[in-house]
This record gives structure tokens, C-alpha cells and sequence, in this order.
């Protein structure tokens, strides 16, 4: 899968972040099964720990559009390595969209893919809670 469109929708939503207190910029877009895009950055406040990440933006956003199936999420940043998901994001995504690709993009644009599930092995999930 080409996720070049995807990653390029990350970087641009970098510019709607607001990380005030780190001042490092994250944009994140992800990708529905029926090929719609929805994107977020990271958004920080005075009581830092109240901060949300750029993937758990841009996730609630299409949640809240009604949308529940995915392929992947893109996530960018000016680093130059590769921005991965927070501990915190690797669990919400993999509840709220199962075993996804995730795409990480860096400040020179290159890409990282790797499925959810080698990001997040042997994980909590709903089939404990049954
Ligand atoms: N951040 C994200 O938005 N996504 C990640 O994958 C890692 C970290 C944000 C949270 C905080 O606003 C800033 O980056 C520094 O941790």
C-alpha cells in the first residue's frame, strides 16, 4: 500500500498542532477502509499531563464522525527519527481500531511502517474484561 498521500496529510497537520510547552509539532492522519482521511495535531495545557497526542485527536475526530473501521494511521513529526506512538496511543488505537498500520514520518519525510501489533505485543483488550 502506498502511503505517501497519508503521510504527506500528517506533515501538513503539524500546523494545526499546539504544543505550546514542548514545542515539538505532531500531526497525525488516518486512513478509514473506505478511504476517508481525518486529521489532528497534538494539543497541550497548563496541567500538562491533560495533553492529548495527535493520533488520539485525529482518531476521536473521525470516531466522532461515526466511522469505526481503519487501515492505518500516519503520524509526523519534525524529528529527525521516527515519532512513534505513545504507550497511552498504542492502546487506544488498538482498541478503537485493531491491529492497524502505523506510519511514521520524519523531518525529512521518509517513511517507517509497522503493523500495530509489533508496536503493542500482548496487550489488555476487551476480551479480559468479558
Ligand atoms: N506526542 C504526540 O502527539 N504523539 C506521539 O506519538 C508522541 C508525543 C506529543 C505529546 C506532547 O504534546 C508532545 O508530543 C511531547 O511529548
Amino acid at each position: 500500500m502506498d502511503y505517501s498521500f497519508l503521510a504527506q496529510k500528517a506533515s501538513e497537520a503539524k500546523s494545526v498542532s499546539f504544543p505550546p510547552y514542548s514545542n515539538f509539532h505532531v500531526g497525525a492522519s488516518i486512513l478509514t477502509e473506505d478511504g476517508k482521511i481525518y486529521s489532528g495535531g497534538n494539543i497541550e495545557t497548563s496541567s500538562y499531563s491533560l495533553t492529548i497526542c495527535a493520533e488520539r485527536t485525529a482518531v476521536f475526530k473521525a470516531y466522532s464522525e461515526g466511522e469505526r473501521k481503519f487501515k492505518a494511521v500516519a503520524i509526523a513529526s519534525d524529528s529527525p527519527g521516527f515519532c512513534t506512538p505513545c504507550g497511552a496511543c498504542r492502546q487506544v488505537l488498538l482498541d478503537l481500531c485493531g491491529d492497524i498500520d502505523i506510519v511514521m514520518v520524519n523531518h525529512k519525510h521518509e517513511l517507517k511502517i509497522m503493523k500495530l501489533s509489533q508496536l503493542l505485543p500482548f496487550p489488555f483488550g476487551n476480551e479480559e474484561l468479558k
